[in-house]
C-alpha cells in the first residue's frame, strides 16, 4: 500500500474520537514533521508513523496492550514494517532499540509536544513568545502535566544529540503553524 497522510489520518480516526488524543497525535506529527524537513527525510511517510504512534490507545489504553496490540491491526490494514517498528519503538516499556533517525525523532517528539502543548494552553498568547527557559521551569515543577514523563524528555533529546533547549526551541516552532488545530491562539 501507498502510505498517505490521508490514509493514515483515515485510520487514526476510525479508532480515535477524543480531542486530545487527536490534537495529541496533531502535535507529535506537526514536530517529527519539522525534524523530517530539517534533514531532508520522507516527511509524508514520517508524518504517518507519527499520527498513527497512539492510533489505538482507546482501544488498549494500557501498557499492556498499547501499542503491542495495535500492531497487527496496522499489519492488516496494508502498513509497511518500517512504519509499524516506528510506532512499536515509541513505547519505552517494550524496550525495543530506537536504531533509525525515525525512531528516535518520534521518541523524542512524543513527550515534549504534549508538554510543549500543556504549555501553551496555560499561556493567554498561547505558543506565542513562549522560551525553552520557561518551559524547562515548567519541567522542574512535578505537578504541572504530571503524566509527562521528564526522564524520557531528557533522553529524548539527548538520543537527538541536542541540548534540551534547542530540541524545545524546534518543537514551538513546529507547533506554531498549527496552533488553531490544537485549541490554541494562532500566533
Ligand atoms: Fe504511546
Ligand atoms: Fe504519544
Amino acid at each position: 500500500m501507498e502510505v498517505t497522510r490521508a490514509r493514515a489520518w483515515e485510520t487514526l480516526t476510525r479508532y480515535t474520537t477524543g480531542e486530545s488524543l487527536l490534537r495529541h497525535c496533531l502535535a507529535v506529527e506537526a514536530s517529527v514533521r519539522w525534524y523530517a524537513r530539517r534533514d531532508g527525510e520522507d516527511e509524508e511517510f514520517w508524518g504517518c508513523a507519527a499520527l498513527l504512534h497512539d492510533f489505538d490507545w482507546e482501544m488498549h489504553p494500557t501498557l499492556e496492550q498499547h501499542p503491542a496490540d495495535g500492531a497487527p491491526i496496522l499489519r492488516g490494514e496494508g502498513y509497511p514494517e518500517e512504519l509499524i517498528e516506528a510506532v512499536l519503538s515509541h513505547a519505552e516499556h517494550l524496550g525495543l532499540p530506537r536504531d533509525t533517525p525515525l525512531k528516535r525523532t518520534l521518541f523524542a517528539c512524543d513527550e515534549l509536544s504534549g508538554f510543549v502543548h500543556a504549555c501553551g494552553l496555560v499561556r493567554p498568547t498561547g505558543l506565542e513568545g513562549l522560551t525553552p527557559k520557561s518551559v524547562r521551569k515548567k519541567l522542574k515543577q512535578p505537578a504541572f502535566a504530571a503524566g509527562v514523563n521528564r526522564e524520557e524528555v531528557a533522553m529524548g533529546a539527548q538520543e537527538l544529540g541536542l541540548e534540551l533547549d534547542a530540541h524545545v526551541a524546534n518543537v514551538i516552532a513546529a507547533l506554531q503553524p498549527i496552533a488553531a488545530d490544537l485549541g490554541l491562539p494562532a500566533g
